[in-house]
């Protein structure tokens, strides 16, 4: 993996356009690209009052804070023609999938259309030279298998939530295919598919670490939907990395690749239960849980993500183990009631991942 001044050489005063950039992975990203010196210009709805974008002061070192919806073309149309930004990364979404279930419109509204607009809205950006799309690992169509997925693997979903990502995937072939084949731009668009991302200053409503941290500071108990899921679970600075070193590549190279999609899941020890992470933090905190099986929605049993392809052509790797991870999540936590200053412990565990602690 490159040292932080390797990426400051690329990432210094480029001009980075970040939606989704007021949510949880949006806001790690702001705060490691103001470490490397780019300018970022977000655009996202408002922030949650109780949100890392908040706690961090994010907004005081963006170049420009867009607060804006996705779902209006016009005007993300209008701020990319303002800021004629390098590079792009798309987050904003709606990212839950027990809320692609209460809320399915609104799911399919911003996690399709509003990667439509985005996709569409760069036709006529000539600065941009490298695009990432992200989506998920929940994006393949599952085999009831131990399998892990590879990037050619068939995609397909059944809840909203993976069919929205599903269709980002495919919308972002279509607008390859049909209107940037002659183009430059054709080789520097891609998708790129995390697992299952934990990072301090996540609020998410039925997440698992954000629900183990609310039930530890509230000594309330916690409700396990489905104990035995197995995901890949890693640090949001790991894939985080992935996206940077990918929108890098892309933006160097002619073509980076002859498909365009990527995984940045952890290594294959990261693959485990639900229950198991529970273990690893009842090792050092008190934790009450209450099984109780999920009737209100369904979630897919066994993920696992490849990461092969992003560490042979990438030079990415994942860095932290499992236990790193979670105690790196525990321990922002600790901190974050201490001291209160988001920024500074978010960017000391950005400094110590790179110095490998
Ligand atoms: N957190 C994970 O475990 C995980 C795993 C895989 C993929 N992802 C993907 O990563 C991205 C970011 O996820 P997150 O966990 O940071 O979610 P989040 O809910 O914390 O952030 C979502 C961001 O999207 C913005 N947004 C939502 N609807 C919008 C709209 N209509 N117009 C403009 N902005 C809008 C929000 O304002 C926010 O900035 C999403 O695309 C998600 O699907 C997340």
């Amino acid at each position: 993996m490159d040292s932080k001044e390797k990426l400051k050489k690329f990432w210094r005063n480029k001009k980075v356009f970040i939606t989704g950039h007021t949510g949880f992975k949006g806001s790690w990203m702001s705060i490691l690209l103001n470490m490397l010196g780019a300018n970022i210009y977000g655009y996202s709805l408002k922030p949650n009052k109780k949100s890392l974008f908040n706690q961090a002061n994010c907004k005081y070192f963006l170049e420009e804070n867009f607060y804006g919806n996705i779902n209006n073309f016009n005007n993300l149309k209008k701020k990319l023609k303002k800021t004629k930004p390098n590079i792009l990364f798309h987050l904003a979404a709606q990212p839950l999938v027990s809320k692609s279930f209460s809320d399915p419109l609104e799911t399919f509204q911003t996690n399709i259309i509003g990667t439509a607009n985005v996709l569409n809205a760069i036709r006529n950006i000539p600065s941009l030279k490298s695009i990432v799309i992200i989506t998920t690992d929940k994006v393949y169509k599952i085999k009831n298998s131990n399998r892990n997925y590879k990037e050619f693997n068939e995609l397909g979903g059944k809840d909203p939530y993976s069919v929205s990502k599903v269709c980002a995937e495919h919308l972002t072939i279509s607008f390859i295919e049909s209107f940037y084949k002659n183009k430059n731009i054709r080789n520097k668009i891609s998708t790129a598919r995390s697992g299952n991302v934990i990072g301090g200053g996540d609020y998410s409503k039925n997440r698992l670490l954000p629900d183990i941290i609310n039930s530890i500071n509230n000594k309330k108990k916690m409700i396990i939907r489905n104990p035995n899921s197995v995901r890949p679970w890693q640090h949001v600075i790991e894939p985080t990395l992935g996206y940077l070193k990918l929108a890098e590549l892309q933006y160097k190279k002619k073509r980076l690749h002859k498909d365009q999609n990527w995984n940045f899941g952890p290594n294959k020890k990261s693959f485990v239960k639900v229950i198991d992470i529970l273990k690893i933090v009842k090792k050092r905190y008190k934790v009450k849980i209450k099984i109780k099986k999920n009737k209100d929605f369904f979630e897919t049993n066994i993920l696992k993500l490849d990461n092969n392809k992003a560490k042979k052509n990438l030079n990415w790797r994942p860095n932290w183990n499992l236990q790193k991870s979670i105690d790196s999540v525990m321990g922002w936590n600790d901190e974050f009631r201490k001291n209160k200053n988001a920024k500074k412990i978010s960017e000391h565990q950005i400094n110590n991942y790179f110095n490998k602690k």
